[in-house]
């Protein structure tokens, strides 16, 4: 919606060109989306952003990996939910590495960028085209320019904030909110808790 081209990835490429399909339907206005193998959508895009469930997240980056360029900006929205092994979604697993985040830059190349971001956004929030997204989004890596990027499209989001939220360290953080967003959601029957930065002023 915000004129960005977007490449789908699945591990089925016909799944893939259903889900933009879906998309470009929902839109109800010409956009710019298809639908790739995760291979190929990684080999298409400047920034990569991997959603998949954490249990498969070491798996899926390395069978991307090859196709990865130098300069490319890796969005991590994964999350390390309990639910990897078979426990609850408002709990988290301990991760070697510090948090998804981390894991996932010690899987790619290191020409790569890691950024988290968008781990705190409901999915139910971001597909209701009738409304704006009524949450901020925490972005955090090591590298300030492929932070940027990401602060930079979070603003094509109407509703949405972006906060720049540190080194990528502070994934282990961010993602523990997920947890607990959950448990809100499942407390108050809903599936579109957020969270707001209140007393600063957004990046601009
Ligand atoms: N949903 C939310 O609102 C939300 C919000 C913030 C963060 N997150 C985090 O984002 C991640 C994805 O959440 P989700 O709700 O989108 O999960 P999901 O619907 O279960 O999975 C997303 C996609 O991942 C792929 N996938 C599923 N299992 C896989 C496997 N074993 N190996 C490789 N790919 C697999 C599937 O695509 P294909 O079958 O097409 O390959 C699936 O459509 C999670 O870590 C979650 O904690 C979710």
């Amino acid at each position: 919606m915000a004129g960005y081209q977007v490449f789908v990835g699945s591990r089925s490429p016909d799944r893939a060109a259903e889900a933009a399909k879906m998309i470009a339907q929902t839109a109800k206005r010409p956009v710019r989306v298809s639908g790739l193998s995760n291979e190929n959508a990684v080999s298409q895009a400047d920034v990569v952003v991997i959603t998949v469930p954490f249990a498969a997240l070491i798996d899926t980056l390395r069978i991307v990996k090859p196709r990865f360029r130098p300069g490319q900006v890796l969005v991590n929205v994964s999350v390390p939910l309990e639910t990897s092994v078979g426990g609850r979604a408002t709990r988290t697993v301990g991760v070697w590495a510090g948090s998804a985040g981390e894991l996932a830059a010690s899987v790619v190349p290191s020409t790569v960028s890691v950024v988290t971001a968008f781990n705190n956004v409901s999915a139910e929030l971001l597909k209701d085209l009738s409304k704006t997204v009524d949450c901020d989004v925490l972005v955090c890596s090591d590298d300030e320019n492929a932070k940027k990027i990401v602060l930079d499209l979070v603003k094509g989001i109407m509703g949405a904030r972006g906060f720049d939220a540190g080194a990528l360290e502070n994934s282990r953080t961010i993602e523990q909110v997920t947890a607990l967003l959950v448990s809100l959601n499942i407390r108050y029957k809903v599936k579109s808790a957020g969270l707001r930065i209140t007393g600063i002023s957004p990046v601009s």
